[in-house]
């Protein structure tokens, strides 16, 4: 792994090289999900949140539109698209970001949607292939954003397979979602691990979630509506990374985010 790679891995998650979990903050999911709750207006809303992270995952435009120059915070770009969520299969995906651009906007790392198990499994795999073929070459680490078709549990079998396969491939950081015997998952795949927060749950289950990945392994957390999509999205962030980065307990940190909100 050449020095610049290693140097950018180590930016978007500061916690492998102190042994603690990070905060990745996602806010790409307009790219296929358009003006999502939350992020209607990422610079009123957004952009107070970014202190609190380790880095940020979200698409081109909004990088363009909504974050300030003179921000520090590792950019994690995402560089596949090509579907919503009227399709059906939302499989059909692309590389449509060259490297060539995310140099240009000074990216620490790119994201890229595989879908194993459904319609477009193996255009997926190889453009994936083809990214991390061209990103290395430049010392810029690709993270998989790891997706199984529809029809099929999120659940270790799958979850892991997708994982595997990423890894296999050449990904330096794998997203997946939790799952029960998540450990099992981790110690298959020989690249961190973050984990996606989901669906909005209620706050007190989004930091146990948080808690339980970094327990079983995960090198952090990769959380998009369950911080941006709370009831106090300033203080959530700050209760993630409390768990995650400091090792609070979730109730404790619960605790703490309540009180903050009166
Ligand atoms: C989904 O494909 C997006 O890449 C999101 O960034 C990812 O799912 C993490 O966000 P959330 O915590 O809202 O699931």
């Amino acid at each position: 792994m050449s020095w610049g790679l290693n140097n950018r891995l180590n930016r978007v998650l500061p916690g492998l090289a102190n042994g603690t979990g990070s905060v990745m903050f996602a806010i790409d999911h307009g790219y296929f999900m358009g003006p999502t709750s939350g992020l209607e207006n990422p610079k009123d809303t957004i952009v107070p949140l970014l202190s609190y992270g380790d880095s940020l995952m979200l698409a081109r435009g909004i990088l363009q539109s909504c974050i300030p120059q003179d921000c520090s915070l590792p950019i994690v770009l995402r560089v596949s698209s090509g579907n919503s969520i009227l399709n059906e299969d939302m499989s059909n995906e692309e590389l449509c970001v060259s490297t060539e651009d995310a140099i240009r906007l000074n990216v620490s790392a790119v994201a890229f949607s595989i879908y194993v198990g459904a319609e477009y499994e193996h255009q997926t795999l190889v453009e994936f292939s083809k990214l991390i073929n061209e990103a290395h070459r430049y010392g810029i680490p690709v993270l998989a954003v790891t997706a199984v078709g529809k029809q099929m549990n999120r659940d270790l079998r799958y979850l892991s397979l997708a994982s595997r396969i990423a890894a296999e491939l050449g990904a330096d950081i794998i997203k997946t979602y939790y799952c029960e015997d998540f450990s099992r998952l981790v110690n298959v795949c020989h690249v961190p691990v973050v984990i996606a927060g989901g669906k909005k749950i209620p706050e007190a289950d989004a930091l146990q979630l948080a808690y339980n990945a970094v327990s079983d392994g995960a090198s952090g957390v990769d959380m998009g509506r369950n911080i941006f999509q709370a009831e106090s999205p300033v203080d959530m962030i700050q209760a993630v990374r409390s768990v995650v980065v400091e090792g609070v307990s979730p109730k404790e940190a619960y605790k703490k985010y309540k009180s903050a909100l009166k």
